[in-house]
């Protein structure tokens, strides 16, 4: 099968693959780059813990077609991080302990930092809809509502702007 050259910029860093017709976004972060904070959940766009942002927007990578971030901008939880300083949104899913076992939680930062870049002030309900998307088994949910909520809190008096 023929494969396809692709290059994109990761969190900041240029990448290059080769791409099968078909294989997906996840797959290729994962096995073609080396990213593997993007999970595999469900494979199916129903669990959302494979989400990333393509050009600042949420998408869900297992449902990506890789060939079509050529020329892109993709962002994992990778990339949130400024150094060792972590981003606002994971410090706060430390404080609020927004994680168990860890597994959506990749997904869910994305949701949230694509949530917290288009609406610095979001209400309870929006955060909840913004995460509607992702799978929680663990949490029951209010701890990352809480999380999200705080972190957009604190950023509205000082510095979510990074990432
Ligand atoms: S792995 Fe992509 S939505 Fe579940
Ligand atoms: S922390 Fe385990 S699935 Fe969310």
């Amino acid at each position: 099968m023929a494969k396809k050259p692709v290059q994109f910029r990761l969190n900041g860093d240029e990448k290059a693959a080769f791409v099968d017709d078909g294989q997906n976004l996840l797959d290729v972060l994962r096995r073609g780059v080396g990213d593997l904070t993007p999970k595999y959940g469900c494979g199916q766009g129903t669990c959302g813990t494979c989400t990333v942002l393509i050009d600042g927007e949420p998408r869900l990578s297992c449902l990506t077609l890789a060939e079509t971030v050529d020329g892109h901008a993709v962002t994992t939880v990778a990339g949130l991080a400024d150094g060792a300083t972590l981003h606002p949104l994971q410090d706060a899913f430390m404080c609020h302990f927004a994680a168990q076992c860890g597994y959506c939680t990749p997904g869910m930062l994305i949701a949230a930092k694509a949530l917290l870049d288009r609406n610095p002030r979001p209400t309870r309900e929006d955060v909840v809809e913004a995460i509607s998307g992702n799978i929680c088994r663990c949490t029951g949910y209010e701890a990352i509502i809480n999380a999200i909520l705080d972190a957009a809190n604190a950023a509205s008096g000082s510095s979510y702007a990074r990432g």
